[in-house]
């Protein structure tokens, strides 16, 4: 890379860690970290597919480590918060695109699935981005970033709580920002529009829903996690440090259109 794209861009010397890191989007930002430099902690549940993403991303000769961890109780969030630590030391760098979408017809939902959204989605960013923010802010350098959704904007096939989560991580990233202006930490948003992934396969065992969507772009087609790549870096790297507290829609226009 020229020295001019490594000031901007470069994540050699940053640590990272991606909440969600082991599938679709969280998994294509990892990557990306990864590949721009950053040692990169990859967190989620499935010790199988945390440890195939690990494998695949130390072949390409990446450095990259796995925690294997709920994000969905209080408990569990608070160890993975000290073990994400752990493999490279305090990240620089927070993704958090751990996400649940279980969204029953509106009159269904209970309470469980209010607290079981709301823990996963939003107090886990909450509370991850607490712990480690103290510490970037103390170094100077940090990077919040968050994966909402279309449904922190505006209600879309059956939003229920989960819409509720996004808007809150999307408040979340606002308050981060004012709290953490000025100390070199910046918290931003992606928002991503259809993206196939895993979360939502069963919506795309419908063809037609499937194009439906793809319809309502500007682009003509639905999003891939590799889309949030070069978006990630950029809000990772040293050249977004005057952007913060920003949602950026990374939806083929799905959201203008
Ligand atoms: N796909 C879309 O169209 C779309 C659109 C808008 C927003 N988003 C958001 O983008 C983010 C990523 O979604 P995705 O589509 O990439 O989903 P995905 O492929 O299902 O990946 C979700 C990731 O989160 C992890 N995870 C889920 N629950 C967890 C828990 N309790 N503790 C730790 N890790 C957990 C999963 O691993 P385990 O299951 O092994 O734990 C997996 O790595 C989510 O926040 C989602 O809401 C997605």
């Amino acid at each position: 890379m020229n020295a001019y794209l490594t000031d901007l861009f470069c994540l050699d010397a940053r640590t990272a860690v991606v909440t969600g890191g082991s599938s679709g989007i969280g998994r294509g930002i990892a990557t990306a970290l990864a590949r721009a430099g950053a040692a990169t902690v990859i967190v989620a549940r499935g010790a199988a597919r945390v440890e195939e993403t690990v494998r695949e991303l130390s072949d390409a000769g990446c450095r990259v480590a796995g925690v294997v961890g709920d994000l969905g109780t209080r408990d569990g969030i608070r160890a993975v918060a000290e073990a994400a630590a752990e493999p490279f030391g305090e990240p620089d760098i927070l993704v958090n695109s751990a996400g649940i979408n279980i969204r029953p017809p509106y009159p269904a939902i209970t309470e469980a699935d209010w607290d079981a959204t709301m823990t996963v989605n939003a107090l886990a960013p909450f509370l991850l981005g607490q712990r480690y923010a103290t510490g970037m802010a103390e170094r100077g350098y940090g990077r919040l970033i968050h994966i909402s959704s279309q449904q922190a904007h505006r209600a879309f096939v059956g939003s229920g709580v989960y819409g509720v989560s996004k808007g809150a991580v999307e408040s979340l990233m606002r308050s981060e920002a004012e709290a953490w202006g000025g100390s070199g930490v910046t918290s931003n948003t992606l928002v991503p529009g259809f993206v196939l992934t895993p979360l939502n396969a069963r919506l795309q065992e419908d063809p037609a829903q499937i194009e439906a969507l793809a319809a309502r772009t500007m682009i003509g087609r639905n999003g891939v996690p590799s889309d949030f790549a070069a978006a990630a870096v950029f809000l990772a790297g040293a050249g977004s440090a005057y952007i913060t507290g920003h949602s950026l829609f990374v939806d083929g226009g799905l959201s203008a259109h």
